[in-house]
């Protein structure tokens, strides 16, 4: 029996408009669109893996309104275990206001509502699936008291554990000891290690992911269609390029990303090789609107890696390009 990815994190209602572009600070825009997703980074990996076909269980809060029983309906749809999954029935569920531009790019707002109430007690009371963990995944959009108690659960028990610094904030070094992959993307970066987002370009990346591996073990730089640059503690340091596909929301791709990395890992693969399923797993996610419906499942990663193996390694005739344009 293949031991479960608990994801312990966000789960919200993400309030999705669609237009020309992003609204610049004191400008209103005309939208083209508007639809409801469920999302919340942490739901979104815990979706994005069970999508891939890991057992995963997730430990969350939600809030005592509609939104509350739709997003856990959502999870348990998607065979998320949500036993650990409570109810602050005095409070909201998280929400997210999320514009999307025509190129697929986005900005959120998020409101986090009954995820401010997962706390440590909330940890305890989940022990025995934490410790049931193969891996354990989180991000930034619960208290923070909450990841740092989890981060010494998972030392305590040794289950290697997969922090998403998102969304961006300081961490303390102590904490950043205790995480087993760190993967941050170029603006958490930036903040983590006090530079401009200039400063973080694909020549310079590595120089940024040996400061941060002087805390995690492992760094995944998740840099969108510049790939994804890994140093690894084994010594690897390695750019894994991006897929390229036709975008048209980036919305969870990291999430997608880091719970493909997980479910590669999980399955055996060695690090740059589960980087490679998650770059597949993120690329495909930008190509559906929404945050958890636009996860992939395994067969469609493995077809867009294999696409891709096939592309590099024979001459193509000319009626192959577009195909493998599509999954490159
Ligand atoms: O990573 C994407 C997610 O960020 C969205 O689903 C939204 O809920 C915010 O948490």
């Amino acid at each position: 029996m293949r031991r479960p990815i608990v994801v312990v994190g966000s789960v919200n209602l993400d309030l999705v408009c669609v237009g020309k572009r992003i609204p610049a600070p004191g400008e209103t825009v005309r939208g083209d669109d508007f639809q409801t997703f469920h999302g919340g980074k942490g739901a979104n990996q815990a979706v994005a893996a069970a999508r891939l076909g890991s057992p995963v269980r997730m430990v969350a809060k939600v809030g005592g309104d509609d939104f509350g029983k739709r997003l856990r309906r959502g999870l348990q749809t998607a065979k998320v275990n949500v036993q650990a999954v409570s109810t602050a029935q005095d409070t909201t569920s998280g929400v997210a206001l999320i514009s999307v531009d025509r190129a697929g790019q986005n900005s959120i707002t998020v409101v986090p509502g009954a995820n401010d109430r997962l706390l440590p007690g909330d940890i305890e009371k989940a022990l025995p699936a934490i410790r049931s963990a193969g891996i354990l995944l989180t991000q930034l959009e619960i208290p923070m008291e909450t990841v740092e108690y989890l981060c010494t659960v998972a030392q305590r028990y040794q289950i290697p554990l997969m922090l998403d610094p998102a969304p961006a904030r300081p961490l303390p070094r102590k904490l950043l000891r205790q995480i087993t992959f760190l993967t941050p993307n170029e603006t958490e970066t930036c903040l983590l290690c006090g530079v401009s987002p200039a400063e973080v370009t694909a020549a310079t990346v590595d120089r940024f992911a040996d400061f941060l591996q002087g805390g995690a073990t492992n760094v995944i730089i998740k840099m969108g269609r510049h790939g994804a640059y890994l140093a690894g503690s084994d010594g690897v340091r390695k750019l894994i390029p991006a897929f390229k596909v036709k975008a048209v929301d980036s919305t969870a791709a990291g999430d997608a990303f880091n719970a493909g990395v997980a479910v590669g890992l999980m399955d055996g693969l060695d690090l740059v090789e589960a980087v490679r399923y998650g770059a597949a797993a993120g690329a495909l996610a930008t190509t559906r609107p929404g945050a958890q419906n636009s996860m992939p499942t395994a067969s469609e990663v493995k077809a867009l890696l294999a696409a891709s193996r096939g592309r590099s390694s024979k001459p193509r005739r000319t009626s192959e390009k577009a195909a493998a344009q599509a999954a490159d």
